[in-house]
């Protein structure tokens, strides 16, 4: 299959741009596209045949559901059930934004969108490309992230083109996006609200608008697999990870910089070729010849948005082993932790 790129400007363009993606996905086709946290791998959400295709390019296992991409709110009362005050509340306060819910389903969404599950995700995405978008599809758009499964989330059209060119008929080229990880998913199934991803919206602002709101055990954790099973499907898998070894230094800059330094050299006297991932404010302390910032640690956001996207370049490097300096777990460093953490199959070391 011929992949085509298009090139839209966020900022300036119109809707009738969107035309022929938006007929792709009413014929059962896959269009990758932007939104504000990643990239998206879209095919129609109420349509079987559709969610088979977007498992297949991806090479992701069919029991892992998708979220279903709503441009309103009068779509999520056509395929969800029992949406409680507090759903309402959470969507008025934050949609569109970085913000999945899960809800009952009802039989409008087909098995093979959830996985199976009798819930369903459903988010209605903060960037002007993907709501077009989804409006020009009619409506309902199920979409993971366009990345190949197990590889980082895509932040920009290049990283989709990597990994899914020949299998999908349109990337939609809108720059590289805001915020640079999935977005939070808090389940709103059961009475008692739960978070199953941390992402940019965080517990703390949640909490300010429905009261308590709880974290899924699986997904704090160090060493998920002594503990409880993720109740997010997709948590569960190996995910966003470069192909070489990485590990993640946790202490005072000091100590994490000089033990990355005495790691570094080990592993190259044994001939390996290794890769250390810093940030601005100490890029220039390492003895390594591939150091690659990640952002600055005075703007969490920017370490968000770069993360991925230096994820995909230790592969570029062919890195076989990545040392990488930690961050604090609070707010967004939650999320940022959490990401670290499994591309480091949780190899972390304290100094
Ligand atoms: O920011 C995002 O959420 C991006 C953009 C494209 O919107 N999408 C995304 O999708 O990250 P994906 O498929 O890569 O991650 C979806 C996660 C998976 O971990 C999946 O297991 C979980 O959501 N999920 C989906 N439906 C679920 C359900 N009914 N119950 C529990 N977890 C669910
Ligand atoms: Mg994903």
């Amino acid at each position: 299959m011929k992949t085509k790129i298009q090139r839209i400007n966020p900022e300036e363009f119109q809707d009738s741009e969107l035309q022929e993606a938006g007929k792709i996905l009413k014929k059962g086709g896959l269009v990758a596209f932007p939104t504000e946290t990643v990239y998206g791998l879209g095919g129609n959400a109420l349509e079987t045949e559709a969610a088979y295709k977007i498992y297949n390019a991806k090479g992701r296992p069919s029991d892992n559901p998708l979220i279903v991409h709503i441009a309103d709110m009068d779509a999520l009362y056509a395929i969800a059930e029992n949406v409680s005050d507090k759903a309402e509340k959470l969507a008025k306060a934050f949609w569109p934004g970085p913000l999945t819910m899960i809800f009952q389903k009802n039989e409008k969404v087909p098995d093979s969108t959830t996985g199976g599950l009798d819930t369903v995700a459903v988010r209605m995405p903060g960037h002007p490309v993907a709501i077009a978008l989804i409006r020009e599809a009619g409506g309902y758009v199920a979409a993971p992230s366009a990345n190949t499964s197990g590889r980082p989330s895509p932040t920009k059209a290049e990283h989709v083109a990597e990994d899914l060119t020949g299998k999908i008929e349109l990337i939609i080229d809108g720059g590289t996006v805001g915020i640079g990880l999935e977005s939070t998913i808090v389940d709103l199934s059961t009475e008692e609200p739960v978070i199953l991803r941390p992402g940019y919206i965080t517990q703390e602002m949640l909490e300010e608008v429905i009261g308590e709101v709880t974290i899924d055990p699986a997904i704090t954790s160090r060493n998920p697999k002594k503990d409880i099973k993720a109740k997010a499907p997709g948590m569960k898998y190996r995910h966003y990870a470069p192909k070489g070894q990485m590990m993640i230094v946790e202490g005072t800059m000091e100590k994490v910089v000089a033990t990355i330094n005495d790691m570094v050299q080990e592993k190259r006297q044994l001939g390996c070729r290794v890769a250390v991932i810093a940030t601005e404010e100490t890029k220039d302390c390492y003895e390594c010849q591939m150091v690659r910032s990640v952002g600055s640690r005075k703007c969490e956001g920017s370490i968000a948005a770069g993360l991925y996207d230096i994820l995909r370049e230790m592969d570029h490097l062919e890195a076989e082993y990545i040392f990488a300096e930690s961050f604090e777990e609070d707010t967004l460093g939650n999320a940022i932790m959490n990401r670290m953490l499994k591309a480091a199959s949780y190899h972390l070391i304290r100094v």
